[in-house]
């Protein structure tokens, strides 16, 4: 292959590698639907149980139906014993999204009941588990890292009322659970995002459910994808204050730095997801009688809207950015706000494994190698250092100043 015959896409934009019945994403109409059902009507009528079955079965459950499965997750929420001795000696500095990715992989080990006779059935059955599974092992990490008992999960609670209870210990009012919900229904999935990708090519080797969804976890945790919406929380809390807003703006369009929270490789508009966040943020700020971080996000955004630089680019709000001020209004910690979008798209990414388990092909693009040709391997002896010798020099984890300089890791971002 000749370099000028060669069409790279760094970010596979505009690649479609698979069909799916999942979800549809017109992003110049700025619309979403999940099996054909409109993101507007279920964000205001699906609970996230009903929003689960619906991707896992590719229709909408009859009430006998919703109930079995609601059922099905109620009956795994708890952790098995031997996980909390595992949780319990994780470090002091683990974040909640490592502790998350650590314990979700922990539990293959000890989920071998799940066997159903039917094909793809014992998948399945891992998917509900993960999915019952990941707001207990949330709340508990939380609890524990703050002294506190973590608390058994309910099975009179609904999913998202249940996680509002285990971190809290209080059952949540009707509209906090409401409004929590239907964040989870927002992003229960969401074509071919980068975790959901990641989940695939995972189960395209045939890998189990566990592996697809750490996969996932480690994919979504980058400030790019989910870490976007505590990037974006920070940027509020950064700022402070409404009026202090501009300033902040202008300098950060001067340094050239991303604004968290704005901008998508799909949508062109307004992310529709956004517009419901929007409201549903507005609506539990004027709830809790404090609109401080409503007010900033109203403010930044009509800044950027109006700034050429972003109309240019076609950038809106995403997201991640209404997500922020509205798990902060529900009390919900910083850090564990990427957490709280893997317990929403975790139903998404069992039905994408499904659904690459159903019509499998592994999934292995090709790179076009750019380096060097034809050099002739010679002995070590003879090899000449880029690196002088530095016997005082240690390259420590998180301090790559010690590092000698060739050594360095490059910057991220
Ligand atoms: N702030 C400032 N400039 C931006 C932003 C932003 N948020 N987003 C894109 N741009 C600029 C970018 O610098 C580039 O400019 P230029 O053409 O001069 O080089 C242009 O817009 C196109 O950007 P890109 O990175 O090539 O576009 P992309 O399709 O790869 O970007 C994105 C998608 C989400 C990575 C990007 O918009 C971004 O970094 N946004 C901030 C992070 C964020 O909010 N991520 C959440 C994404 S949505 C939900 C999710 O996946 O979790």
């Amino acid at each position: 292959m000749a370099e000028s015959t060669v069409d790279i896409k760094r970010g596979l934009e505009g690649v479609i590698f698979t069909e799916t019945l999942l979800s549809a994403i017109d992003g110049n109409a700025g619309q979403l639907s999940y099996c054909g059902y409109d993101i507007n009507d279920l964000a205001a009528g699906a609970s996230y149980e009903e929003t689960a079955f619906l991707l896992w079965y590719q229709r909408l459950p009859a009430e006998n139906e919703l109930e079995m499965l609601s059922d099905w997750l109620r009956a795994n929420r708890r952790l098995p014993k031997v996980v909390w001795g595992i949780m319990h000696s994780l470090p002091e500095q683990a974040t909640p999204m490592e502790a998350l990715r650590t314990i979700a992989s922990t539990l293959s080990m000890f989920d071998r009941s799940c066997v159903h006779e039917i094909e793809g059935g014992s998948s399945l059955c891992r998917a509900v588990s993960l999915t019952a599974k990941l707001p207990t092992i949330i709340a508990s990490f939380d609890r524990l890292r703050r002294d506190r008992p973590p608390i058994e999960p309910r099975t009179d609670l609904g999913h998202a009322a249940n996680l509002l209870y285990m971190l809290s210990g209080q059952e949540p009012d009707a509209a906090a659970a409401d409004a929590l919900e239907t964040y989870f229904v927002l992003l229960a999935d969401h074509g071919m995002n980068a975790s959901t990708f990641s989940a695939r090519v995972t189960a395209s080797t045939l890998g189990d459910v566990f592996s697809s969804v750490v996969t996932a976890l480690g994919t979504l945790k980058g400030p790019l994808h989910g870490g976007a919406s505590q990037r974006s929380m920070e940027q509020l809390l950064e700022i402070g204050s409404p009026d202090k807003v501009d300033e902040w703006f202008d300098q950060r369009i001067a340094a050239k730095q991303r604004i968290f929270g704005f901008g998508h490789r799909v949508y062109k508009t307004e992310d529709p997801r956004a517009t419901i966040l929007r409201e549903l943020s507005r609506q539990v700020a004027e709830r809790s009688g404090n609109t401080q971080w409503f007010d900033i996000s109203s403010r930044l955004e009509e800044r950027v809207l109006s700034h050429p630089y972003f109309q240019e680019r076609r950038i809106y709000a995403n997201v991640d950015f209404y997500t922020g001020p509205l798990l902060y209004a529900l009390d919900i910690p910083l850090d564990l706000f990427i957490p709280m979008f893997a317990t929403a798209r975790v139903a998404g990414w069992t039905a994408h494994l499904l659904e690459q388990q159903k019509n499998n092909r592994l999934i292995r693009p090709r790179a076009y190698y750019a380096g060097p040709r034809d050099r002739t391997w010679n002995e070590i002896v003879g090899r000449e250092p880029l690196v002088e010798a530095q016997p005082d020099a240690h390259c420590v984890a998180g301090r790559p100043a010690n590092c000698p300089a060739a050594l360095e890791v490059p910057p991220r971002f």
